[in-house]
């Protein structure tokens, strides 16, 4: 699905970005042009990396379970 319209850039690319470790929105902007216009997908690339780092917190765990 494009969520940014202005680069059309699929959240699957910003996801990508992401994993490949985009860690600002500024990064996500570099690597795929997404929130370089309007910025209303600002808040779609934010959550991207919010919901990565809670994903990598939760591995984090796991491994350091007993
Ligand atoms: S929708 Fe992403 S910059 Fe406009």
């Amino acid at each position: 699905m494009i969520v940014c319209i202005c680069a059309n850039v699929s959240d699957r690319a910003i996801a990508q970005a992401v994993r490949e470790g985009a860690s600002t929105v500024d990064d996500i902007t570099m690597t795929t042009g997404a929130c370089s216009g309007c910025r209303q997908c600002h808040g779609h690339c934010q959550s991207a990396i919010d919901a990565h780092h809670v994903v990598q917190v939760a591995m984090k765990d796991k491994e350091l379970a007993p």
